[in-house]
Order: structure tokens, then sequence, then C-alpha cells
């Protein structure tokens, strides 16, 4: 299958892709997601397929309206009303529990509750709204891979297994979703992202934050938490404070390959080693928006080991150290090592 790159005046034909029960990946102000007919199941199946992602993990459900949402829940929680005015359309997503036989098991991963999302992209609204359908979308990468944030990044994974992706540059945020889980007791982050624990607890009261954020022994409670994800193709480390020159010799007395993923200001410090730069002044916000595109540009390097920055975990820093440390396996460059 060729699979084109749609331009700015070619919405039609991705809207007749998807009503066609085609695969149209978009973009969003987080990742590109990988779209299909959230109620046609076997364009469901196919989104699994194409990316080669285990079918146990449930898709977001992204909507252009809080009105869509309605065909498949029967009781929102009150506080919904407050998150949707406020998030939405944004990269915030809310599980709610719906009511059965709404959404195909596919989409749900076979539980009793789904993931809904309103994005903030023009043209993926007007997609969403225009095909008159719900649009599954989970990032799209092949699975494993960083999630991407350019659609070049789309092309590059599932080029000949899609109908076409609409390109609408690099994405604001760079970062998937802030998960939220609506459907129990005391709401809580199954998955953290721009939308802050702070930012939600400013409109909604206290929050819960899924346990293996937290504690690496605690199993995710969102299926797709638990698998390995953006790994490039060679061993990651963090590398934290000034601990560069030491990992770089680290490097040297084991004759590997250095690849640096850092700020403007430890790059200068060794212009000799390939980088990627990751911001400019040391803002996790710009790091975030560029973590994805930097693992993925040292697919293409000559490299052995890659070191990328840490940030502190606040703000932003959650959500980036989230995805770095997910890239890293856990690895921390100590110098001690
Ligand atoms: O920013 C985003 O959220 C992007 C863009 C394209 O919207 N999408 C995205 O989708 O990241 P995906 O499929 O890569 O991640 C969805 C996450 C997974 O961790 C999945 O397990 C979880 O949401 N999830 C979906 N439905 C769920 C449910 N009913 N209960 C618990 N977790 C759920
Ligand atoms: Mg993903």
């Amino acid at each position: 299958m060729d699979t084109k790159i749609y331009q700015a005046d070619e919405l039609s034909e991705a809207v007749a892709a998807i009503k066609a029960g085609q695969l149209v990946a978009f973009p969003t102000e987080t990742v590109y997601g990988l779209g299909a007919d959230a109620q046609n199941e076997a364009a469901v199946k196919q989104v699994y397929a194409a990316k080669g992602r285990p079918s146990d993990n449930p898709l977001i459900v992204h909507v252009s309206s809080f009105e869509q949402v309605k065909a498949f829940v029967d009781n929102f929680p009150v506080i919904t009303e407050k998150l949707v005015e406020t998030f939405w359309p944004g990269p915030l997503t809310l599980i709610f529990p719906i009511k059965p036989g709404t959404l195909p098991a596919v989409v749900t991963g076979g539980l009793s509750t789904a993931a809904f999302r309103m994005p903030n992209n023009k043209k993926t609204l007007a997609l969403i709204a225009q095909s008159g359908r719900p649009i599954v979308g989970p990032s799209a990468n092949t699975s494993g891979k960083p999630s991407p944030t350019t659609a070049e990044h789309v092309y590059h994974d599932l080029k000949g297994k899609i109908a076409g992706v609409l390109d609408d540059g690099s994405t604001e945020i760079g970062v998937e979703s802030t998960v939220l889980d609506l459907s129990q007791a005391v709401p809580m982050i199954l998955r953290p992202g721009a939308i802050t624990e702070e930012a939600l607890a400013a409109v909604i009261g206290p929050v819960a934050i899924d346990g293996h954020l937290v504690s690496a022994e605690e199993v995710p409670k969102a299926p797709g938490m638990k698998y390995r994800h953006y790994a490039p193709q060679v061993p990651v480390q963090i590398v934290e404070g000034a601990d560069w020159q030491a990992a770089l010799a680290w490097a040297a007395a084991r004759q590997q390959r250095p690849g640096i993923l850092a700020d403007q200001a430890v790059i200068a410090a060794f212009p000799a080693v390939p980088h990627f730069e990751l911001t400019t002044d040391n803002d996790v916000a710009t790091a975030a928006q560029r973590l994805f595109a930097g693992l993925r540009y040292f697919d293409e390097q000559p490299i052995d080991v890659l070191f990328v920055q840490g940030f502190a975990e606040q703000g932003m820093g959650v959500a980036y150290m989230n995805r770095l440390k997910k890239a890293a396996s856990g690895n921390f460059f100590t110098s001690g090592t």
C-alpha cells in the first residue's frame, strides 16, 4: 500500500479513508496517533497489526467534543465537567466505566472501562468531526520505539502499512497525555504528562498516583505502562548533575563510542562527541518536546552508548523522567560503575 502524506488541502481524502475503515495517522499536541474508526472492529484490529502492539493494551478513543463521549458513558463523576472545561481540548485522557457493548473489545482490551481524549489540534478535530466518528489512536510508532513527534517519524515506522499521515509539523508537547482514571472513588494518575498532578489538584482536589510510578515493584494499572518502551538501538544511561566528564571517561575506558542528548552547555563542553541538543537553557519542557526525536536521531548514528540528561522530577520533569527511565531501563550513570 502507498502511504500518503496528506497536505492541508487534502483533509477530505483522510476523512474518506477513515470512513472506509483504513488507517490514518494524525497530529496532536502530544505525539502523532494512529487513527481508525473506533467502532469498526476490523479497522481497529489493523491498528494493532500495523504497530505490532500486544492486543491486551487498550486504546484511547479520540473525540472532537465532550458530547461524543456520552454515547459510551452513562454516569459521569461530578468532577468530569470541571476537568473537561479546564483541560479539553488538551493533553488529558480520562478513563470512565462504559456502557456494555458500545465499543468493540479490541478497543478496551476487554476492560469495562475506556479512555477518552479531545486532542488540541485543529486538523485532527476536523478529521474526527468530518468523519463523524470517534477515532482510536495509540501513538503512531512501531511498538517499543519512541513515539513519533513528526509526520516523518510516522512515515519511517509505518510506510506501506497505513493509508496516510496528516502532516502538521512537530508536536508542541512531545510526550503523551496524562492518563487519569475516573472509574474509582479517588481519581488516579496512571501515566504522567503535561497536565501535572498539581494542575489537576488545583481543579479537583487530591488525586492518587498509580503505585508503579513511585515504586518499581508495583504492576501498573494502565496495561500499556508495563511494556518496554522508547527503546533505542543502544543502551541509554541517565546522567545527572556534573557527571558528564566521568560518564565519557567510563565509555572511553570500555572503547564504547558515546552520544550525548543534553542541554547546549553540556554539548559545548564536549564538542567532539556526537550530540543532539535538547534545550538551550536547561528548560525541561523543551527537553520533553525534543526527547523522542533525539532518541530516534541516535538510532541512525554510529554510537555504542547514549548518555541523556536527567532533570528534576517536578512539573513537566515528572513526565520527562518517566519516559526517559523507560528508554534507559532505569539505568542512571554513577561514577562508581
Ligand atoms: O497523547 C496521547 O495520549 C497519544 C495521542 C496520540 O493521543 N496516545 C497514546 O496512546 O499515547 P497509547 O495507546 O500509546 O497509550 C494509551 C495508554 C496506555 O498506557 C493504555 O494502557 C492506557 O492508556 N489505557 C487505555 N485505556 C485504558 C483503560 N481502560 N484502563 C487503563 N489504562 C488504559
Ligand atoms: Mg504509545
